[in-house]
């Protein structure tokens, strides 16, 4: 049997979470490729033309706020802005470096239903979900978010994407962004940390389908041991379509979508579906 630990125990902790910043500084195409950051200010023109002022952002999984900077750089600043992420101090970062009249930052474990302060925060609001998807499980974190959205409000996503036709085959051309040194300390730190304890064992990276959806590609970090294997991080990679269609079964609308040239990252601008 294959156990799978839940991605809060990847970066929950202050340590982990200085460790994945070093996987981030080596490895992100979004610090490597221009193309990528330009697609985070793409939305911007829309949405100054779409929300309301003022308006709330609500930056969920946010880490230090580099996406969500580089977008509310072209736009009006938020009159109250929150930031939420499993780890405080990434948010509380965030919080600091965001242009907004008034700020806060919060834990929150965007597994769990979202927090009643959620439901009253002044609209409208404009929710950003960057390189969350990836890591958890995507309908049912889109349904609990599109359960307390409101007519005027918008989020935008993110989704790390496998490029070309097959999710499968796509996804193997770009493991080596995962298989690399940097990642290996990240992870192999956050099974020595796991509790209750794993046995002795070594991390193998590969391309599996998702259980839960098996056309879609997921890159996996297994921990392989005598008594057992247990999936330690695990990235998924819909196509564009697959995105589109959790969208759609979660209730919401999509208003735009931004590609990067390459296929590999993908921004959708959504909203509540009309009932
Ligand atoms: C791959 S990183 C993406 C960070 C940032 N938004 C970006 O795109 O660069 C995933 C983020 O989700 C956060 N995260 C992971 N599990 C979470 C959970 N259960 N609840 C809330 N945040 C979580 C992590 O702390 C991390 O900041």
């Amino acid at each position: 049997m294959t156990r799978e630990l839940p991605a809060s125990a990847l970066y929950e902790s202050p340590a982990l979470g200085r460790l994945w910043k070093n996987v981030y500084q080596a490895c992100s195409p979004f610090l490597q490729r221009p193309s990528i950051r330009r697609l985070y200010q793409q939305p911007a023109p829309l949405l100054r033309k779409k929300l309301r002022l003022p308006y709330t952002c609500v930056a969920l999984g946010c880490a230090d706020g580099a996406k969500e900077s580089l977008l509310l750089e072209k736009m009006s600043p938020p009159a109250c802005l929150w930031t939420a992420d499993i780890n405080l101090p990434l948010a509380r970062r965030a919080a600091s470096r965001l242009p907004a009249q008034k700020r806060s930052a919060y834990r929150v474990d965007l597994t769990t239903r979202l927090p009643s302060w959620f439901t009253r925060l002044p609209g409208p609001r404009l929710i950003t979900l960057f390189g969350v998807i990836p890591n958890l499980d995507p309908l049912p974190l889109l349904r609990r978010i599109s359960r307390i959205m409101l007519p005027n409000d918008y989020l935008l996503l993110s989704a790390n994407l496998a490029p070309g036709r097959s999710g499968l085959a796509g996804t193997r051309r770009i493991l080596p962004q995962y298989d690399n040194e940097p990642t290996r300390v990240w992870l192999e730190e956050a099974v020595r940390r796991y509790r209750p304890s794993l046995p002795t064992g070594k991390l193998v990276f590969g391309v599996f389908p998702d259980p839960r959806q098996k056309s879609l590609a997921r890159v996996e970090a297994r921990w392989l041991a005598r008594t057992g294997n247990w999936v330690v991080f695990a990235s998924r990679r819909p196509t564009s379509l697959q995105v589109e269609s959790w969208i759609r079964l979660a209730h919401l609308e999509r208003v735009a979508r931004f590609l990067d040239p390459r296929g590999e990252e993908g921004l959708w601008l959504v909203t509540a579906a009309k009932a």
